[in-house]
């Protein structure tokens, strides 16, 4: 499953996927969790120390080996330098698995171990404001789209993504590649108008999209929430005491969390187990292609000097074994 979470800044995108994440392991699930946000902030939630996470390794400043090996012995990719982030995985490319060893994840992730279970943690590194919209925070977060687009994952498996709402990861396919985005709004119009930018962009590929509600604080709350975001409303998190106390400094074991707000987390999982079965890998990768033509006519072919649509291998579909030479015949 790919999972991701979306919101406004301060909605509590980091809070609940760390929380997600911990669910997960706790259930015994391989977790591949994934900081792509402007504000790295995962790992000090998954209990990481500071000098820990300013420690972990950057995905941006990892392309050029996370290329060349996912090429592989894709005969349509020249080099490691003809590969942009968009570059679709085809027949020899290296395609990653969430339960294994690799040179990416051996160069790029990191182990955390948390008070249930354990996960790998990846993350794009740091970026700031300034450095939207221009090549450094595409190359950044171009990583994390990359791998998405070479990961074939298990239905008990999970990568789950910390991202941010903003228009760049409408400008690139990012937010296509997930089984499931959960959007977190907290109960005010700016939190809702986000999410009514994300459901519009969402329409047109069908994302699916679901709100959680968080910091939640009654009935009032709630009923804002259901007036505004309407089916797509899944649940709410309340305002939480336990989330307090960890951002005081706290180490609360996660048996302690407020069980409504862990019957959240149980409901997340129920829905993000269920969006698995509605996978289609046509679609999947057809809109892996798509992303891959806008962005070589845009500038990846301009930039590269070849023409890029000559790396897309009509015959591969992720997911879906290969045809072999013999089934042709
Ligand atoms: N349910 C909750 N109850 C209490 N406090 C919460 C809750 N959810 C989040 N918070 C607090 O709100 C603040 C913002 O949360 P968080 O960092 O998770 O948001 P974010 O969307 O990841 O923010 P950013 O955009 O800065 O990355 C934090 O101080 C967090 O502890
Ligand atoms: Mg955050």
């Amino acid at each position: 499953m790919k999972i991701a979470f979306v919101g406004k800044g301060g909605s509590g995108k980091t809070t609940l996927s760390s929380l997600f994440i911990r669910h997960l392991a706790a259930a015994g699930r391989p977790v591949i969790a994934v900081d792509a946000d402007i504000n790295q902030h995962l790992g000090p939630a998954l209990g990481l120390t500071d000098a820990q996470s300013a420690g972990l390794p950057s995905l941006g400043a990892h392309l050029p080996l996370i290329k060349e090996y996912l090429r592989g012995s894709n005969p349509l990719i020249g080099s490691a330098d003809e590969m942009i982030k968009t570059t679709p995985p085809g027949r020899g490319s290296r395609l990653l698995r969430i339960v294994e060893e690799n040179p990416v994840y051996a160069a790029c992730a990191r182990p955390v171990a948390l008070d249930e279970g354990s996960v790998r943690l990846l993350a794009t590194g740091a970026f700031t404001e300034e450095d939207l919209g221009v090549a450094c925070y595409h190359s950044k977060v171009g990583a994390v789209e990359l791998l998405l687009n070479h990961l074939v994952d298990g239905p008990d498996e999970y990568v789950v993504t910390d991202m941010t709402a903003g228009s760049d990861s409408f400008a690139s396919g990012l937010f296509t590649r997930f089984d499931l985005t959960f959007l977190v709004a907290e109960p005010t119009r700016k939190g809702v108008s986000v999410y009514r930018q994300y459901k519009e962009y969402a329409r047109d590929f069908g994302v699916a999209l679901r709100v959680i509600g968080n910091k939640v604080q009654g009935p009032d709350d709630l009923a804002y929430l259901q007036r505004e975001a309407g089916d797509d409303l899944l649940a709410a998190f309340g305002h939480s005491e336990w989330v307090r106390r960890l951002e005081q400094g706290a180490e609360p074991p996660l048996r302690t969390l407020e069980p409504a707000n862990r019957a959240v987390l149980e409901l997340l999982k129920t829905q993000a187990d269920t969006a698995h079965g509605r996978r289609d890998p046509q679609r999947y990768t057809r809109q892996a292609v798509h992303f891959h033509l806008r962005n070589a006519e845009s500038w990846g072919n301009a930039k590269v000097g070849l023409d890029l649509a000559t790396q897309v291998d009509e015959e591969f579909v992720l997911g879906v074994e290969p045809a072999t030479a013999g089934a042709h015949a």
